[in-house]
């Protein structure tokens, strides 16, 4: 079983990303026979368009993979725009690509809304994700429920292409876990690197600490009984505890924890929880040179697989 999935480095990296991406895909590490996980740079040139922020938040993706515990042993570790195949497969994928499939996509309506710009590039993005996936033949991708419609259009791709030249491509399944398909952010939308809401996965004390002692809470007086279902405090400190922790914190809640306690306890679950890999992060970051190698070596085993598949696609389609 092939695992496949990335990110794309559009900005700082949050809690929402790790336990509904990064979390995930860790899982199977190890357990896959292969595990591909990449930082999705073509696809974050759509929205980003300042090659400093661009350069740095590259180099920021890679050192949080490396510290949450991605391990190079047994993950392939590198960026798209290093494969130059993702893109020479995604025009093969575009030439079979029915618009009407293209506009349905939510994700494209969405970013239109929050007034990104109306690029090809941005409209054609599930062609290039989708090139992502079967250039590698994933069978399994872990994503948070907003990438969802994307997987779809990956198969109906895949499967457009498998019966127009013969089968070449596995038809990949999305994994997306229920418990944290989506984590709220600390207005209780989606936690969203664009919009505002999110406690930062490596960001300084001082600004998580502001992050969470700003969600949103109801009215309810300090030791009024609290409902644990409906408080975003809650569903965001569930993330860190076990299934008996739960347990005992919405109790804690349902006896009137104050929110402003509860916040403090989720402050110190947070900080708890991330310090390894803080403490990773920081010695991977005194070493370029041992992660420019990492990047290398991945960069080499990808290709290895994009080249096989692109010769096989350029057969099929008689290129
Ligand atoms: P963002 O919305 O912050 O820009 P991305 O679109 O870059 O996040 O998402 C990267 C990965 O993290 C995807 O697999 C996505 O599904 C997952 N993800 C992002 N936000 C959340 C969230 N709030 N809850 C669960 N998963 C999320
Ligand atoms: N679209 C994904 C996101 O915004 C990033 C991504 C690009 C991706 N290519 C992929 C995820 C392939 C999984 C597999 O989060």
């Amino acid at each position: 079983m092939r695992v496949l999935s990335g990110i794309q480095p559009s900005g700082q990296l949050h809690i929402g990303n790790y336990f509904g991406s990064i979390k995930p895909n860790l899982d199977y590490q190890g357990k896959a026979d292969q595990s591909f996980f990449f930082v999705a740079d073509l696809h974050a040139l759509t929205t980003v368009q300042d090659a400093e922020k661009l350069r740095a938040a590259r180099e920021d993706i890679i050192l949080d993979y490396l510290a949450c515990g991605f391990d190079p042993q047994k993950s392939v570790i590198f960026y798209q725009s290093d494969v130059p195949e993702h893109t020479s497969l995604a025009w093969i994928l575009a030439t079979l690509t029915p618009m009407g499939l293209l506009e349905r996509a939510v994700s494209y309506k969405e970013k239109l809304a929050k007034g990104i710009a109306a690029s090809a590039g941005l409209f054609t993005y599930p062609v290039l994700m989708a090139a992502d996936i079967l250039l590698y033949q994933a069978d399994l991708v872990p994503v948070g429920k907003d990438q969802k419609q994307h997987l779809e259009m990956t198969r109906d791709i895949a499967t457009k292409f498998n019966a127009t030249y013969g089968k070449i491509f596995t038809i990949p399944e999305p994994m997306i876990r229920d418990a944290v398909a989506v984590v709220p952010g600390t207005d209780g939308q989606k936690m969203s690197k664009s919009y505002g809401n999110t406690i930062p996965l490596f960001g300084s004390e001082a600004e998580t600490k502001k992050a969470i002692m700003g969600i949103v809470s109801d009215s309810k007086g300090m030791n009024d009984p609290k409902d644990p279902d409906t408080c975003v405090i809650f569903q965001l400190h569930k993330l860190f505890l076990a299934d008996t922790e739960q347990k005992a914190l919405a109790d804690e809640y349902k006896n009137g924890l104050p929110y402003g306690e509860a916040k403090k306890k989720l402050l110190a679950a947070y900080l708890d929880f991330f310090a390894p890999m803080r403490k990773k992060r920081e010695e991977f970051a005194k070493n370029p040179a041992k992660v420019g190698a990492i990047i290398s070596d991945g960069t080499e085993r990808a290709q290895l697989v994009a080249i096989e598949t692109m010769a096989r696609v350029r057969e099929a389609v008689g290129l």
